[in-house]
């Protein structure tokens, strides 16, 4: 008997355990406890009714995700809820904490539900680019409409118990603290005959204890079929919404399936469209995205190491930055003290935080008594350094300049108490050169949050020569309680993703100096999945932030750079951007739409005419593949360089903070996909243009001679 499905009979109940740690995944072992515990149930004369549910913090959280992409080993999934199904005795699965994607079929197979109050249940395979592939599809729409299934399945967010048991997905929502006594309280219900008990038949004349007790199966039940004009708006609502992702517009197949076969049918015809989908790109990138998120935090370095307990964040500099860095705080349940300069920009920075929370609280996101106490009682806002004095932690984010950075790092340094941590916001600058200016520098790291920062996941935890362990844990807790994925990078000049955006934004505009336009650029990018192109990110981060990088490293600038000089006569004419209404783009008030202006491309000509380059042709195609190339040269750089740990991590940091498609799993996964001897070769075929920009990274060439990937070294 497998230790992974515990089976046990108590006064006429069975017990069916799932014990498969940390989340009941319903691995090979526990498909195979499964099909053993339901025989055995059916063969148990002394168990009149069982109860399924998952020991630990929750029910089942789905299929064993580790085990796609291998060939699929009996018993499957679809059999073994078909087994549950047909069981001639009534089975009752109890849920607690999640039953997600498979785990909820599962449920669904089971011939009653009993959920704990705090309770989600959901089918979130499309979120790993596939659709349920248990019966999801098929069961569902018999339980709750065809329309809530849609919602469910193609939105992929989970439910709680409540709204469950309002559509009928569950029975019961139970009282019990412990759901396995509260499954077992309504087995006991429904064998008396006082469960949901019409469908328990009494003969007459029979005592109820006695009572035979017929399964109520969710395949034997019709589906009422949704009108013909409301499948059309939902297909119309789905393809816009895609995004070149295809799972979702599946699942609407599959469920309309339902209306129109028969249960075994339908059951077919998903296994036929899940099996597609399984086989697919879009799939193994959502999966490497799943994983990647989670290994992120797993660090030898820290891995016996505490963080230190923060209770109190001061932030310095209240614009753009600071400001999203204390909202984010607030609302991570931390007191914030934040600095300004001078009054002025210190009610400013409190005015920008109350619009942030408010924001939050219109999005449901916080609670407007909490919102009123968090501003009025855990925010402070001050122009004195002597506030910090109780301050744990320290983020500086005043401006993007050397000197002004070392001021007020030494005033920190004055102000705050001897274990208080110091961070930087900084994008580019030296962490090192910052920490030396102060008499803790094992005390100060680089904690980059992305903009909006109260938004944003990412977090890049920046980690110095003298960063201690200690402060790294403290960094990745931080991160935890704010809801935020943190990212560990070495220090260079931007990290990992400034750095990598650095790279391929002069791709971009090597590519744009010989002949293609900004917008071909960007819409190309943006017909491959990016979020944004990386002509409409400059507008959205501000021309200034471009030109200040570019005017700092004119000192070191190699005589074979070649130059984006239209992009410094955006800034000098005042085009900064959305904030100016002026860019690459134009803005009407209130829009972040842009609509393309011809007086850049006359600039850009200028600039090529100045050069003396005839312009070409580029395709989208040629574009994307160099875009991609340039980032994944450069990101085999910074494995070398041992700023980022593993790919996996800048395959996050992309992912997370610069709007790549999560389909794609990140530059380094869409580079396992393309084959690295075939990145590399077209690496070499554009160095036969430009060998200064495009020379080949060792590790890339290492990896192609010996014939290995870059998940090779995840
Ligand atoms: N299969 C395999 N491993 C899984 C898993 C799954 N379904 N779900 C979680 N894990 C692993 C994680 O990778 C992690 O492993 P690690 O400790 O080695 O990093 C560990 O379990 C704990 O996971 P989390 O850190 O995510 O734990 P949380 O408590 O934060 O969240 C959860 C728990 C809500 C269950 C979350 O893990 C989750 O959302 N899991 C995925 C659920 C899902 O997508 N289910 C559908 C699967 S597809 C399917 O069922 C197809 C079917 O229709 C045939
Ligand atoms: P900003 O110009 O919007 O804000 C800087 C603020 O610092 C101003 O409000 C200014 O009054 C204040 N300030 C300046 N000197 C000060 C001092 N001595 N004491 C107290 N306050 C002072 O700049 P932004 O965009 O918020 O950037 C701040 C930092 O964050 C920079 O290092 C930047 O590189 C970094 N960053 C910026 C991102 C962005 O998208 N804007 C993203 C990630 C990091």
């Amino acid at each position: 008997m497998s230790t992974l499905v515990k089976y046990e009979c108590l006064q006429g109940v069975a017990l069916i355990a799932i014990n498969n740690p940390p989340v009941n995944a319903l691995s090979h072992g526990v498909r195979n406890g499964l099909l053993d515990s339901i025989r055995r149930f059916e063969d148990d004369e002394g168990a009149q009714i069982a109860v399924l549910y998952g020991t630990g913090r929750l029910f089942i959280s789905g299929a064993d995700i580790s085990e796609f992409g291998q060939s699929p080993q009996p018993p499957h999934l679809p059999d073994v809820i078909l087994q549950i199904e047909r069981c001639d005795k009534p089975i009752v699965a109890a849920i607690h904490g999640v039953a997600l994607g498979g785990g909820l079929e599962v449920a669904m197979g089971a011939h009653y539900r009993v959920a704990h109050g705090q309770a989600k249940l959901g089918m979130p395979e499309v979120k790993l680019g596939l659709i349920p592939g248990a019966g999801g599809t098929q069961r569902l729409p018999r339980l709750v409409g065809v329309d809530n299934a849609l919602k469910l399945i193609t939105g992929g967010n989970p439910i709680d118990a409540s709204d469950a048991l309002q559509m009928g997905l569950i029975d019961r929502i139970a009282t019990d603290e412990d759901v396995s006594v509260a499954g077992i309280a309504f087995a006991r219900e429904i064998v008396l005959g006082m469960g949901p008990g019409s469908r328990v038949t009494t003969q007459p004349g029979e005592r109820s204890q006695s009572t035979e007790v017929l399964p109520r199966r969710t395949g034997d039940m019709s589906v009422e079929p949704a009108s013909e004009s409301a499948m059309k708006e939902w297909r119309k609502t789905l393809t816009a919404s895609a995004r070149g992702e295809i799972a979702s517009l599946v699942a609407l197949d599959a469920i309309e399936a339902s209306t129109t076969l028969s249960f075994a049918q339908g059951l077919q015809e998903e296994r036929r469209l899940f099996s597609i989908l399984m086989d697919s790109p879009e799939r193994a990138g959502l999966i490497h995205a799943f994983f990647a998120e989670r290994k992120v935090a797993k660090l030898a370095e820290i891995s016996n190491v505490k963080g230190k307990d923060i209770a109190h964040i001061g932030v310095i500099g209240g614009g753009t930055m600071g400001a999203g860095i204390a909202t984010t705080a607030l609302l991570g349940g931390y007191t914030v003290t934040l600095i300004e300069k001078d009054t002025p920009a210190a009610t400013a920075a409190r005015s920008a935080i109350e619009n942030n929370l408010d924001g939050a609280v219109k999005r449901g996101k916080l609670d407007i008594a909490l919102r009123h106490q968090l501003e009025k009682i855990r925010l402070v806002t001050s122009t004195h350094y002597h506030s910090l004095a109780d301050a744990d932690l320290i983020i500086e984010a005043v401006f993007e300049d050397m000197d002004i950075k070392k001021q007020v790092f030494q005033a920190m340094d004055a102000a705050a108490k001897p274990d208080a941590i110091l961070a930087t916001n900084t994008s580019y600058l030296d962490i090192n050169e910052i920490a030396a200016c102060t008499n803790r520098p094992e005390s100060v790291l680089g904690l980059h949050f992305f903009s909006p920062a109260h938004v944003m996941k990412l977090l890049e935890v920046v980690v110095a020569d003298k960063t201690s362990p200690e402060l790294i844990a403290t960094g990745f807790s931080l991160a935890r309680r704010l809801g935020k994925i943190a990212v560990r990078a070495g220090v260079c000049d931007g990290f990992i993703g400034n750095r990598l955006l650095t790279h391929y934004r002069t791709a971009a505009d090597h590519m744009v100096l010989d002949g293609a336009s900004p917008y071909q650029v960007d819409k190309a990018l943006t017909d491959y999945g990016f979020a944004m192109g990386p002509y409409a990110v400059a507008d959205l981060a501000g021309l200034d932030i471009g030109y200040a990088a570019r005017q700092r490293r004119t000192p070191f600038r190699h005589p074979r750079e070649r130059h984006p000089g239209w992009a410094d006569d955006l800034y000098h004419e005042g085009r900064l951007g959305r904030k100016t209404g002026k860019g690459y783009y134009l803005y009407s008030a209130g829009s972040s739409r842009g609509a393309e202006d011809p007086h850049v491309e006359e600039l850009v000509a200028q600039t090529r005419h100045e050069a003396g380059i005839t312009p070409r042709a580029f395709s989208d195609e040629e574009i994307v593949t160099r875009y991609l190339c340039a980032m994944i040269n450069e990101a085999a750089r910074l494995l070398d360089d041992g700023i980022a740990t593993r790919p996996s991590d800048i395959d996050v940091v992309l992912l997370f903070g610069y709007g790549y498609p999560r389909r794609k799993g990140g530059p380094m996964h869409t580079a396992d996909q393309l084959g690295l001897p075939a990145v590399l070769r077209n690496i070499q075929l554009f160095a036969q243009d430009d060998d200064f920009f495009w020379q080949s990274a060792p590790l890339l060439e290492q990896l192609v001679a010996q014939d290995r990937n870059f998940n090779s070294l995840n």
